[in-house]
């Protein structure tokens, strides 16, 4: 969480700053800030949004070819004008930025008011800016070393850019569990938390790893460890183009990536699934896939939709291949003392790549001797360099907050590695797995459909945009596309939604059925469909408004229903690649409605990185 953009070279600092904050907004926006250093260092920060920060700078003298930016997600402290970045140590000489969270804060707080150190903020930032500066001033050595010392005695995550007003020509960055990447120019040098701010100036990038400096002097780059050992640079080239993250004619980005979900489909699977041989092949999987073939456990692990989409997983990998499937939230796992086998594989979803939890997870699995699998959508991100193995989710970059077509494609990857090893472990018949093959290359066109209908969702959208709370219905494969839809709706539109496996519902949250209370029932035909019928029954027993995911043709349901989105047939198994989307259209529509900002929902980020 926070974005964080640097400049270093021969072009103006500032307008490369603010563009990068605006493409890093989504990774936090409750306030903002830049430092450009022009003789002296001049910081600007404020609380609210990038623009706010434009606002703010209007009038200014921006000019400098050195600066820094931030776009905050508030861990320590309010969102104020004080607690944005950048923070200046106390005698002037360092102005840094910062992601993450220095667990042991306090007590280096206290340390340094022990010696006469005076906060300005709230922030573990200033913390750090102020233990640099002491070890800089008392030691008497380079802004580089006082860095690296002060950063083998924080506990915690950081990627942190730093300026020091004494050391002109001169930028220092360094990562420990928040992302950083370097693009390196002709002459010039930028640093971002990911590579949108900087794909429009180099296509050439170096991943800073854990516990990696990088100090940029004189147009000279150094990268070496925090206890001063050399490293030789990576460079590795971008496969992104400034055409996707831009908006494209929509009129939030979480409606243009609804509409991708077909093409991001399509490119998930392409290269994959050849339908004329019939077969999956999954280079990312080839080295590890004879232990995986005689894996006795799966465990999923991840957050959020990630975490859905895992449980859409565990009931496509134990049908399919009949290997026993455990889903975990990462957060869970990692705290319980979790027992772990050595034959186990264990498989990690992550849009970001990022995810603090699910990164922490990963580490106990692999400590504990398990395959560690990464399904991720961003290229170079830490989960996927953290895994033995794992396969890449091509759904392009995902900017809207709220996660849309990096469901469907995790769980097109799912249903990839599932009929694939249906297919060795002979738990597919030859026939069984065609026909899936044929399904799923089938899903992109099917999508195009359901969204062509898009008129029809906004007409329901219109009707209930004032409720205050929303129940969602499914079972089976059905179920953790319910909890999926409640989660859309709740994030950007603040309405409260409950995603229920349907047969529950008896069980409690039955007595919250009124005539007000819109029930969204995902009733997609399976082996369950006339115990899902029974359910809508006994919802409009009390009155309450069915809204009810179809499939095509369906006539029972829509006997029944207040009003029903349909979806084309397709087999049960890979029918939430298609329920889900009227889902996340009605959320998107019903939010815009009520005057949402759907694409920075208030206090939530893109990519989570604290714990
Ligand atoms: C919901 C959403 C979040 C993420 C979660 C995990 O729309 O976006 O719930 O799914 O924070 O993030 P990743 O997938 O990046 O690990």
């Amino acid at each position: 969480m926070c974005g964080i953009v640097g400049y270093i070279g021969k072009r103006q600092a500032y307008p490369i700053i603010i563009k990068g904050l605006k493409r890093l907004e989504y990774r936090g926006y409750d306030s903002a800030g830049v430092a450009i250093l022009n003789g002296e260092t001049r910081i600007f920060k404020c609380k609210g949004k990038v623009s706010d920060l434009e606002e703010l700078t209007k009038k200014e003298d921006m000019t400098g070819f050195i600066g820094i930016g931030h776009t905050r997600w508030a861990t320590h402290g309010e969102p104020n004008d004080v607690n944005a970045h950048p923070h200046a140590s106390m005698n002037g000489h360092f102005v840094i930025i910062h992601n993450g969270i220095i667990e042991n804060y306090s007590r280096l707080k206290q340390r340094l008011e022990d010696r006469g150190y005076i906060f300005k903020s709230e922030t573990d930032t200033e913390v750090l800016a102020n233990l640099i500066e002491y070890i800089y001033m008392k030691g008497n050595v380079s802004a580089e070393i006082a860095v690296r010392l002060a950063l083998t005695k924080v506990i915690g995550a950081y990627g942190i850019i730093v300026i020091c007003k004494d050391e002109k020509e001169q930028l220092i960055a360094a990562r420990k569990g928040s992302p950083l990447v370097i693009g390196i120019g002709d002459g010039e040098y930028f640093f971002a938390s990911d590579a949108t701010p900087i794909v429009e100036y180099t296509h050439s990038v170096i991943y800073m790893n854990d516990n990696n400096v990088a100090v940029i002097k004189n147009n000279d780059l150094s990268l070496k460890t925090i206890h001063n050992d050399t490293l030789t640079p990576e460079v590795h080239t971008l496969d992104l183009d400034i055409g996707e993250i831009e908006k494209g004619g929509f009129d939030h980005f979480m409606l243009k990536e609804i509409f991708e979900q077909s093409r991001s489909i399509l490119d998930t699977m392409r290269g994959r699934v050849v339908s004329d041989n019939p077969e999956i092949t999954l280079g990312g999987l080839y080295h590890v896939m004879p232990r995986l073939i005689e894996a006795k456990r799966i465990i999923i692990i991840g957050c959020g939709t990630s975490w859905h989409a895992g449980l859409v997983g565990e009931y496509l990998f134990e049908e399919f291949a009949r290997i026993p499937v455990e889903v975990e939230y990462a957060s869970e796992f990692r705290y319980r003392n979790p027992v772990i086998f050595k034959d186990d594989v264990v498989i990690a979803i992550s849009q970001s790549g990022e995810t603090a939890d699910t990164l922490a997870a990963i580490k106990l699995a692999k400590e504990a001797g398990a395959l560690v699998l990464g399904i991720c959508n961003v290229v170079g991100s830490s989960i996927p360099r953290e895994t033995h193995a794992g396969v890449y989710t091509h759904a392009g970059p995902e900017i809207g907050v709220a996660s849309t077509k990096a469901f469907t494609a995790q769980v097109t990857v799912l249903a990839m590695i599932a009929m694939h090893l249906g297919d060795k472990r002979g738990t597919l018949t030859k026939e069984e797995y065609t026909a899936l093959i044929k399904h799923l290359t089938e899903i992109p066109n099917k999508v195009d459909k359901i969204l062509s209908k898009n008129e029809e969702y906004k007409e329901i959208a219109a009707l209930y945009k004032n409720s205050n709370n929303f129940l969602y219905l499914g079972r089976g494969y059905y179920f953790p596309v319910a909890l999926e839809g409640a989660l859309k709706l709740k994030e950007i539109s603040y309405i409260h939604a409950e995603g229920y496996p349907a047969a529950e519902m008896k069980h409690g949250p039955i007595a919250l059925i009124d005539e007000k209370m819109p029930v969204v029932v995902i009733a997609v035909k399976d082996n369950t469909y006339d115990k899902i019928v029974s359910n809508i029954q006994e919802v409009k027993a009390r009155k309450g408004i069915v809204i009810a995911i179809v499939n095509e043709g369906d006539t029972v349901i829509k006997s029944m229903a207040d009003h029903i989105m349909e979806i084309p047939n397709s087999d049960f198994a890979l029918a939430p690649l298609l329920a889900v989307i009227p889902l996340q259209l009605l959320s998107y529509y019903i939010a815009v409605m009520r005057g949402c900002n759907v694409d920075q929902p208030r206090n939530l980020a893109k990519s989570v990185t604290v714990e």
